[in-house]
Order: structure tokens, then sequence, then C-alpha cells
């Protein structure tokens, strides 16, 4: 397996995962295998992954690839651009004292993470975790926020992930529809 930048060739792959793993919450039918295999909630747009592979200072986008064949990717903002696509993030999250300071940092914000289902649990996400906080690190962000859902379904997977890759609680934040999410934090630098 490899883990290599995104190209705008990678896009109908990325879309092909990224659809594989929506699913609302809400309305789940199989709630325990979407825990335990992970989903995604907000979908983002080819429209959104083209600009943001157009604008690479604002962006980090990697994907893994095994045979020549793209298996997962990994898409992250710079805080600063995230915050501007979508304004009210800012105050819908809830950040503990410990971590006060953390929204004045240079931070690196996961938008999203999926990987095949015919390719999970071998150790795809992790390296694409591990990449993307490797090259931020390199870039100077000082952290590393993933949010992650919380209630009305646990993304379990998901919080393994974040667990065994030594992120740490930060915050909480709760979105438009009520969905409460965690928001995990890593240091890079
Ligand atoms: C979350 C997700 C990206 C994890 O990807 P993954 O490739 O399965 O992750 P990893 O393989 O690195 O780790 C998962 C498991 O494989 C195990 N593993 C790690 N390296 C391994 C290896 N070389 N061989 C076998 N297993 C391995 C890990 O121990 C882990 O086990 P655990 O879940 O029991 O703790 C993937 O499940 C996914 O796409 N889920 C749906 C979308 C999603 O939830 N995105 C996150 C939204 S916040």
């Amino acid at each position: 397996m490899i883990v290599r930048d995104a190209t705008i060739e990678d896009i109908p792959s990325m879309l092909r995962t990224m659809d594989s793993k929506v699913v609302v919450p809400e309305v789940v039918t199989n709630l325990e295998r979407a825990s335990e295999e992970g989903f995604l909630v907000y979908r983002a747009s080819e429209e959104e992954i083209r600009k943001a592979l157009a604008d690479s200072k604002q962006h980090i986008i990697k994907v893994s690839e095994h045979d020549d064949v793209v298996t997962g990717y990994f898409f992250a903002y710079d805080v600063k651009e995230w915050q501007r696509k979508k304004p009210e993030w800012r105050d819908s999250i809830t950040i503990s004292q410990e971590n006060a300071s953390l929204l004045n940092a240079r931070i690196l914000y996961g938008r999203h993470i999926a990987v095949d289902t015919k390719y999970a649990g071998q150790g795809t996400g992790t390296t694409l975790l591990e990449a993307v906080g490797e090259e931020g690190g390199n870039r100077g962000y000082e952290y590393f926020v993933d949010e992650v859902l919380e209630k009305p379904l646990l993304n379990k997977r998901s919080t393994k992930l974040m667990e065994r890759n030594q992120f740490s609680v930060a915050g909480t934040s709760k979105d438009s529809l009520g969905r409460i999410w965690k928001l995990w934090c890593k240091r890079l630098v």
C-alpha cells in the first residue's frame, strides 16, 4: 500500500468510497453495523474536492493505493479556510477550559476520511491519518483536529482510530441539526 497526494483523476474513486459510507444517523436501520464500521454524515461535493485540489496551500488531500487501486482518502483543511467556508462552525463548538487556547493556534482540520470496506482493518486509515498529520506538522500546523459523531449515533470505528493515534478530546460541537460531535485533537509540532 502507498499513500500519495491526490490528483483530479482520483476524484471519481474518492466519491465512490465516500458515497458508500454516507448514512443519515437518525434513520439508519443497522445502527450497530454503522457504528462498528464507521460512517460519514455530510458528503463533500465533487466541486468542493476540485476547489481543494486547486488550492493545495490551504488543503491536504491524500489517497491510499493498493496495487494501483485507490482505496481511501483523507481530506483536510486549514481551519481558517474551513471557517470561511462554514462560518457557523466557530459558534457551534465548545472547547474545554484546558484547551481554551486551541483556537488561536494553527490548526489542520480533518474534513473527511474514508477507506473502502474491502480494504478496511489493514492499517490504511491509520497510514492516511499519519501521512496527513506528518505533512501538517511539516507545514507548521500546531494541532490536528477531527470531529467524530457522538449523538445520535456514536462512530465507534472512527473513535478507535482517534484513540489509537493519540488524539484526545478537546471539546464538542453541535451542528444545525442538533447532532453532537466530539472534537478530537492532536499536537503536531
Ligand atoms: C474509520 C476508517 C477510515 C478506518 O480505516 P481503516 O483502514 O479500517 O483503519 P485501520 O485499519 O488503520 O484501523 C482499523 C483497525 O485495523 C487494525 N489494524 C491496523 N493495522 C493493521 C494491519 N496492518 N493489519 C490488520 N489490521 C490492522 C487496527 O488495530 C484497527 O482495529 P480496531 O478497529 O479493532 O482498533 C474506516 O473504517 C472508514 O472508512 N469508515 C467509514 C468512514 C468513517 O467513519 N470516517 C470517519 C468519519 S469521522
